[in-house]
């Protein structure tokens, strides 16, 4: 199984006059194309389609992941609003239509994917309540052989000095970490919220961030190298070898 991951795209609405809003669409769009070239199994966002949570911007962002062949699964990210993010897609069949938290499970691939919510309104920090503590505790215990794959916008452990006690109360990071190290099932988190590239240990597993698609505001890449093309993530799921990973920059075509 083949999963492509994308994170904080921030894309503004047409009518913008941000400097990096053309940059930013045509970081997703060179992405999109180039991950239909991988031929994945599925692609999953890891937070922050939209830059101010504005219904114009995530109809902008649709239009620009339209093109995707594979089925693509969306979490929020602190810049998201979710009643926008679920109106924009509320044809997928997976988006929650009502509740508190945009977090569901997907049953189709080989891997299982469960997506949760560390969003509160209005909130840049990372939650895990006890609703969403019991929520997951139950979706895991539910298939404890399936290798299984988490993604939520925010870690929750600190990056360097980029990130440092992300969630708005510590003991909630802490409790997803005791929860998951209680599931061996568990073969990755990804997680996107840093904007920039880390894999570590975590939990009993791996964990891993992503640098932004938003080149303009990614950090921690070496532009030399990657020239300020958009990067995204690739994960294959290979035997004996866990969740393989790997980073591919976007050159521009032509
Ligand atoms: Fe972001």
């Amino acid at each position: 199984m083949l999963i492509a991951q994308i994170s904080d795209a921030h894309i503004l609405a047409s009518a913008s006059d941000h400097p990096a809003a053309e940059r930013r669409v045509d970081n997703l769009a060179l992405c999109v194309a180039d991950i239909n070239r991988q031929q994945p199994d599925a692609v999953v966002f890891t937070g922050d389609a939209a830059h101010f949570g504005r219904p114009e911007e995530y109809a902008r962002f649709r239009e620009v992941v339209a093109p995707l062949a594979a089925p693509l699964y969306l979490i929020p990210g602190n810049r998201d609003d979710n009643g926008a993010l679920r109106a924009a897609f509320r044809d997928r069949a997976y988006m929650p239509k009502n509740g508190d938290f945009l977090h569901y499970t997907i049953e189709d691939h080989a891997l299982r994917l469960i997506a949760l919510d560390s969003t509160s309104h209005g909130e840049h920090k990372g939650f895990f309540c006890a609703e969403r503590q019991v929520w997951l505790d139950r979706v895991l215990s539910d298939q404890p052989e399936r290798p299984t794959l988490l993604f939520i916008h925010h870690p929750p452990f600190d990056v360097d000095d980029h990130y440092v006690g992300g969630y708005r109360r510590p003991e909630e990071a802490a409790a997803l970490t005791g929860l998951v190290a209680r599931h061996p099932q568990v073969k990755r988190m990804l997680c996107g919220h840093v904007h920039c590239p880390v894999e570590r240990s975590w939990a009993g597993t791996r964990a891993s961030v992503m640098p932004s698609v938003a080149v303009d505001l990614r950090k921690g890449v070496d532009e030399t190298e990657t020239r300020e093309r958009p990067v995204y993530q690739l994960h294959r799921l290979s035997d004996g070898a866990g969740l393989v990973s790997q980073t591919r920059r976007v050159d521009a075509p032509g």
